[in-house]
């Protein structure tokens, strides 16, 4: 039997030094890893939460690199010298960050706008309709060139990859490829890519095409966001050449290669985690807080988003205890929201909607000391998350559309006894590894309901069973191998 390598921060540090060692090796994306924000007087550095900066940071402090990213904390101007670089992890400085400024109106434009109310909704494709405003994609395209301008500063003559992240920066690769040819650039594309009739509805189709057709490796979640995105290609841009078996595009001279990378989590972290002593206190603390000390826990954790199906779970739950007032009293959920991009109406929209369904569930179906959902509003300390997860006897991801979901991922990692259960939207990208979870389908809100009770009345064996193998599963593909894979097939050549 082949023993497959487990990838850790060690091993992945090891073969980047290796692997990237001729290069200045540059990371773009618009969230930066570190944010500095004042608290008081006082400057307090946050890392933004997220499997990105846990796969990336080790890749950099090895290499000594760069992080090129939007400056968003109100203390991040205080804290940087005078090329706009501050040198991170603040703990043990390793690489440097260097800090973009934009101004409210290119936030404004590109960030609230065309990222995030055309982007967004066209790639998720969850009942918001993009909106295909003209000065937001003007503002886009600037600011798609101020993040060029200041890549291609750094890099002057030097033998340089780039790897850029997502959606905010869809033009970036051909900005920079077109200045600068020897660079070598890719891109990973975090969320899903939608079928080629969905994305038509982009006026700018070509143009965003063509920004990212300048990369030469591009990464999506799953195979399938890859064959949306050659046939969107193929179908879209007259003079390219689309070969779907070797899953590349030839544009002119140049060469796409579209590649999976699913990305993942840091499992043996996460594991350690779940298991301190800090964590069990926590543990313990909520339980008593929130009295839950004989009840079945039910738990999400989602960014407040309407990709993620929060009143569809909720209504679910409504369902499942008019169909089963017999566990009234003997389940909880515990729904943990952590409010994002609040300034666009459908995401305050959003809030209201989930405060109100909450509520009436509360109403209709609790009593005495007993709520049916509990609702916490985030950003939770890792200590209290991890807390939750522990305490969960089942967790629910409702996604309408989702590019992975790493919190699916966390939960499996903390699950060290095997005890938890993982119920799944088959729309989340998470579904394609992980089908030993329960799947739904959660707009198929009977059925959805449904799952609660077999979720509660699953054997012990079964659970543990299902929870082994998605154990092993998250364990191997663990975000270090998401970046392994990724610098091995872009230094393939190299070898
Ligand atoms: C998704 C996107 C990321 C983004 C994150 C948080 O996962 O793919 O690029 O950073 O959401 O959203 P925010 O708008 O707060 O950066």
């Amino acid at each position: 039997m082949q023993v497959r390598q487990v990838w850790g921060k060690g091993s992945l540090c090891q073969f980047a030094k290796a692997r990237l060692s001729d290069y200045l090796f540059i990371v773009v994306s618009n969230r930066e890893p570190y944010i500095h924000s004042y608290q008081g007087d006082e400057i307090k550095c946050e890392v933004a939460v997220g499997g990105l900066t846990t796969a990336l940071d080790p890749v950099l402090s090895a290499t000594g690199s760069m992080w090129i990213a939007h400056g968003s904390g109100d203390a991040d101007r205080a804290t940087v010298d005078s090329q706009n670089k501050v040198l991170v992890p603040p703990e043990k400085p390793l690489y440097t960050l260097k800090r973009i400024w934009l101004s409210e109106e290119e936030i404004e434009g590109y960030y609230h706008g065309f990222a995030n109310q055309a982007l967004w909704p066209l790639c998720h494709t969850a009942d918001i309709e993009p909106v295909f405003d003209e000065s937001q994609w003007d503002t886009y395209k600037r600011v798609n060139e101020i993040f060029a301008q200041s890549v291609l500063e750094e890099v002057r003559e030097r033998k340089a990859l780039v790897f850029i992240q997502d959606y905010h920066l869809a033009l970036l690769p051909r900005l920079i490829k077109k200045a600068n040819p020897e660079l070598t650039v890719a891109q990973f594309w975090h969320i899903p890519w939608p079928r080629q009739k969905v994305f038509q509805a982009c006026p700018w189709r070509e143009e965003i095409l063509d920004g990212l057709l300048g990369n030469d490796l591009l990464g999506f979640q799953t195979v399938r966001h890859c064959r949306n995105f050659l046939t969107t290609v193929n179908r879209t841009i007259a003079e390219s050449k689309v070969n779907y078996e070797k899953a590349e595009v030839t544009l002119g001279e140049k060469k796409t290669k579209i590649h999976p990378f699913p990305i993942s989590v840091d499992f043996e972290q996460l594991s350690e985690e779940s298991q301190s002593v800090e964590v069990k206190e926590e543990t313990q603390r909520l339980r008593k807080e929130l009295n839950l000390n004989d009840k079945f826990v039910g738990l999400s954790i989602d960014r407040l988003d309407y990709t993620k199906g929060i009143p569809q779970k909720l209504l679910a739950i409504d369902r499942f205890f008019q169909e089963r007032p017999d566990y009234k009293g003997r389940v909880t959920f515990i729904q943990v929201v952590t409010p994002s991009r609040t300034q666009i109406p459908s995401y305050r929209k959003l809030r209201e909607d989930v405060d109100t369904l909450a509520e009436n569930i509360n109403l209709k179906h609790g009593s005495g000391d007993w709520k049916p959902v509990i609702t916490m509003v985030g950003p939770l300390s890792t200590t209290t998350l991890a807390a939750l997860r522990n305490m969960a006897d089942l967790f629910i991801v409702s996604s309408l559309h989702n590019g992975m979901n790493l919190v699916a991922k966390e939960f499996i990692a903390s699950q060290c006894d095997s005890e938890g259960i993982l119920l799944l939207s088959h729309f989340a990208g998470a579904a394609k590894e992980l089908n030993d979870a329960l799947l739904i389908n959660p707009h198929a809100i009977d059925h959805f309901a449904v799952s609660f009770e077999k979720a509660l009345e699953m054997p012990r064996i079964e659970r543990y069973k299902r929870m082994r193998r998605k154990r092993s599963i998250v364990k191997e593909n663990n975000i270090y191998k998401w970046a392994a894979d990724i610098i091995a097939e872009l230094t393939k050549n190299e070898m």
